[in-house]
């Protein structure tokens, strides 16, 4: 995990259609008027909802200023051809010890269904399997979320379990599936 303290602020992936980037205190106004989206937070267990400017401030300045800066870093997804933020995507709860993380995601509802988060999502699981050697990347979805299982399974996760009424949110209770890749899980998704 020795890389993960090399990196610099300036870290970000690419793919063919996406730039995968640190946020920096200016994008806080565009990153708020993009989230800020009840088909957004409806998924999402934490997010604030409104979102404001000042949420989006606290984040960037939150994940500048954690050590290792990148644990609970949101990368943001941007369209290459014309730099416009459609999205997030970022591995958190970095655990150097048991060498696992946690993946989460989110898109700008114009945007969804063109594939533009599973190309994202696999890269962020590349990396951290490639380059931050993790043996493990979780997630879990609302088991309502059909759109976010069909993501983590193209990304090779297996669900492992649902945990009844697991969350509440927005005055409801929720089940959520959990879902996990291995590392051995991923060298055959790519092998093939
Ligand atoms: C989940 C989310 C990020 C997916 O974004 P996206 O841009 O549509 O993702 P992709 O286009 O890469 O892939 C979506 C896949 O889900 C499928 N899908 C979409 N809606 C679906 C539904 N209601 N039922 C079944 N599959 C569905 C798509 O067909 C596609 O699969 P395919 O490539 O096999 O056809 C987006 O819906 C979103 O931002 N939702 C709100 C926030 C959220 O749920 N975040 C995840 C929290 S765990």
């Amino acid at each position: 995990m020795g890389r993960i303290e090399d990196l610099t602020m300036s870290f970000q992936l690419e793919t063919d259609r996406l730039i995968l980037r640190t946020p920096v205190l200016d994008d806080a106004p565009e990153w708020a008027e993009k989230i800020n989206r009840i088909e957004i937070a409806e998924n999402m267990v934490n997010m604030p909802f409104p979102y404001t400017v000042e949420n989006a401030t606290d984040l960037i300045r939150k994940l500048l200023d954690s050590e290792p800066w990148i644990d609970k870093k949101p990368l943001c997804i941007c369209l290459k051809n014309t730099g416009e933020l459609i999205g997030g995507c970022n591995l958190m709860a970095i655990d150097a010890k048991h060498r696992k993380a946690f993946i989460g995601f989110w898109c700008i509802p114009e945007m969804w269904g063109n594939g533009y988060i599973t190309e994202a999502a696999l890269r962020v699981v590349k990396y951290g399997f490639e380059e931050c050697d993790l043996e493990r990347i979780e997630a879990r979805c609302m088991a309502l979320n059909q759109a976010s299982a069909r993501v983590l399974e193209k990304l090779g996760m297996v669900h492992e379990y649902t945990a009844r009424r697991d969350v509440f949110r927005f005055d409801k209770f929720y089940d959520m599936k959990y879902y996990s890749v291995l590392r051995s899980d991923w060298d055959r998704l790519v092998g093939e």
